[in-house]
């Protein structure tokens, strides 16, 4: 998710704070998001003040020169990447409840219950955000406790989904207190004054003294002073080292790259996309789809339209979808889509791929299709974005922003969400029962966990890209959804290190491509789980063998216990164990991985690739 600041200081009231809190923004910048706001309080009884708008940040700039806050002690900064409610003034964080404003990275999963039991209290909400609840639980148990820190800390133990919240209150001019779950905060430590940030970019121009804080704490700030708690108010210490980044690695987290960065957010973009979808019961339940059950009991096909990475999402949706709920799918090219006259109408529903939700070939696709009449259901990364806002439904990934050009997060992020869709139609049209969809998506939620997995195996894979930085080419192998990861690990690797990729399903190698192999001809060959259907993986074996026979250097990606392998691979990239239809999650990441290394021995700028824009916004 987005940006978070946060600073208190000694000096009188002054426009320092809000001057830190708008820097610190301004470094969080390249992160992108849909709206800004600061919240500051003065001392001396000058209270709370507040400014949000939507868009970027300079439009809050614009609003603050032009109705002016007064001078503070304390203030609050907030970047946002919305998941729940249009990107617009009033969804905007700080979010406000009496004394108290309050910031939030991350997704409330509980909201809506907590958001009923406030409404039953008769609380008035006036966003449509997750946040907005925790603001009035806080100020309730606030009035409660007549403490921010114990108040703060009562709050965060209500909350479920991952959060780094933020807040300020009227009357103390000298406190900021924060809390962190499954989102990052870290506290910068200067000389009678301190800062919070999502990441220590926030601050770097004021202190690198830094104190990291863990899983499940909670922050009281004050100007000579920081205590550090867990969510029982029990005292617990942050890790405090010095920040011996610059400021342009500390926007990427530290890693070389937003690419390298985005590889290694994937478990929590894949994590964060899942949560919040099942209900109490455990059923699944896509709030923000907005299109009617019966539409979707009706559907007698599906048509996925697409371009680039989001397409080959579409192909892995193809195999998962018609699997679990016996409806035709087709994936098209959104480009191709309108111009072969499609025979769509109002039993088609069709869904639109797309991260930056602008891309003008899908788009105009969409138009069309819903000319013909049929039902659209965009899947994106980007709220409020055009495609969402011209489609009858939405069911939002929740990547976070992708800063580099080349698409790694959101693609997975997208298979995620076309999982998501292809259970809910299951469990809605009656194909599965409801303890087969509940299993399924017990193991959808442990792919986080093992694509971390793949992520801390991953030097293999860098040794290798390293070893084979001067190949002029390199192929790709799959079948069944191996083959759109065979076809995803090409473009990223054509994408970013400029050279001949091509992807095959395997079974067409025969066909011709295997004329290609020669000696060394490095040839990815993404191998099928042995425990599934068992011809497939004998199949892929023999391709392997093939290839092998004619010289290539087989590099191949295979799940934990498969040694079958092992005698015709030169190396192989173990993955975890998973089922068939969820591995394109874990198989594809060795291939980001791959790309990204290559490109980088080739010293090739792997962030904005040549010739490439992050949302070709052109036909
Ligand atoms: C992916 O690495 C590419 N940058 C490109 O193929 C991209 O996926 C395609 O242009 C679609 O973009 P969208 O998802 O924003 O619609
Ligand atoms: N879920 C919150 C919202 O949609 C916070 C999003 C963020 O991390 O910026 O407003």
């Amino acid at each position: 998710m987005c940006g978070i600041v946060g600073y208190v200081g000694t000096q009188q009231a002054s426009t320092r704070p809000l001057e830190v809190v708008l820097e610190g923004l301004r470094r969080l910048e390249y992160r992108g998001y849909d709206s800004a706001g600061v919240a500051l309080v003065a001392p001396d009884g000058g209270g709370l003040s507040t400014a949000k708008k939507a868009g970027k940040l300079a439009n809050l700039v614009g609003e603050l020169q032009a109705h002016p806050l007064p001078v503070a002690s304390a203030a609050i900064g907030h970047t946002r990447w919305a998941t729940h409610g249009a990107p617009n003034d009033v969804n905007a964080h700080p979010h406000v409840a009496g004394p108290i404003a309050l910031i939030h990275n991350g997704i409330v999963e509980n909201f809506a219950v907590l958001k009923a039991e406030l409404l039953a209290d008769g609380v008035q909400f006036r966003s449509e955000t997750d946040t907005e609840v925790a603001a009035h639980l806080l100020a309730r148990a606030y009035a409660e406790t007549g403490d921010l820190s114990a108040a703060m800390c009562g709050v965060a133990r209500r909350l479920e989904g991952t959060f780094t919240l933020l807040a300020v209150h009227a009357d103390l001019p000298d406190v900021v207190v924060g809390a962190r779950h499954d989102s990052p905060l870290v506290v910068g430590l200067g000389e009678g004054e301190n800062f919070l940030g999502s990441d220590v970019a926030a601050f770097i121009a004021h202190t690198r003294d830094a104190l990291e804080l863990g899983q499940d704490q909670v922050v009281t700030l004050s100007p000579d002073g920081v205590e550090v708690t867990d969510f029982f108010g029990v005292p617990a210490q942050g890790r405090r080292y010095r920040v011996d980044w610059d400021a342009a690695a500390a926007e990427k987290g530290g890693f070389a790259s937003f690419m390298d960065k985005e590889i290694h957010d994937q478990p929590q973009a894949v994590g964060d996309t899942l949560l919040g979808r099942t209900d109490l019961a455990g059923n699944l339940v896509l709030d923000d789809l907005r299109i009617d059950e019966s539409v979707l009991r009706s559907i007698d096909k599906i048509v996925v339209i697409a371009c680039g990475t989001a397409a080959y999402a579409g192909h892995v949706a193809k195999y998962a979808i018609e699997h679990w709920c016996r409806i035709p799918v087709e994936v098209e090219l959104a480009h191709e889509f309108r111009y072969r006259d499609p025979v769509v109408g109002p039993r088609t529903l069709v869904v639109a791929i797309s991260q930056s939700g602008e891309t003008m070939d899908t788009l105009m696709a969409v138009r069309h299709a819903r000319e013909q009449g049929a039902k659209v259901l965009a899947i994106c990364n980007t709220h409020g974005s055009t495609i969402p806002r011209e489609s009858d439904a939405v069911l939002y990934t929740h990547a976070g922003p992708e800063i580099a050009v080349a698409s790694t997060k959101a693609f997975l992020s997208q298979i995620t969400a076309a999982y998501l869709l292809g259970l809910y139609l299951a469990q809605l049209r009656g194909n599965k029962f409801p303890d087969e969809i509940a299993e399924t998506f017990d193991q959808l939620r442990a792919m986080p966990e093992r694509i971390q997995t793949v992520l801390d195996r991953a030097d293999a894979v860098r040794k290798a890209a390293r070893e084979l930085a001067d190949v002029p080419s390199v192929l790709f192998l799959g079948r069944h959804v191996g083959f759109p990861v065979a076809l995803e690990g090409a473009l990223k690797l054509k994408e970013l290190a400029y050279i001949h990729a091509e992807g095959f399903a395997a079974g067409e190698l025969k066909h011709g491509p295997i004329a290609l192999i020669d000696e060394g001809q490095p040839v990815f060959v993404v191998v099928p789980s042995p425990r599934g259907r068992d011809s497939l993986h004998s199949k892929v074996i023999s391709n392997i063998q093939e290839i092998r026979a004619r010289g290539a250097r087989t590099l191949v990606i295979a799940e934990d216990g498969d040694d079958a392998v092992e005698a015709y691979a030169d190396d192989v990239f173990y993955v975890p164990q998973c089922p068939t239809l969820l591995s394109p999650l874990l198989a594809t990441v060795p291939l980001q991985v791959f790309a990204c290394e290559l490109a980088t021995a080739r010293g090739l700028d792997v962030d904005q690739p040549r010739n490439l824009a992050k949302s070709v916004t052109v036909e």
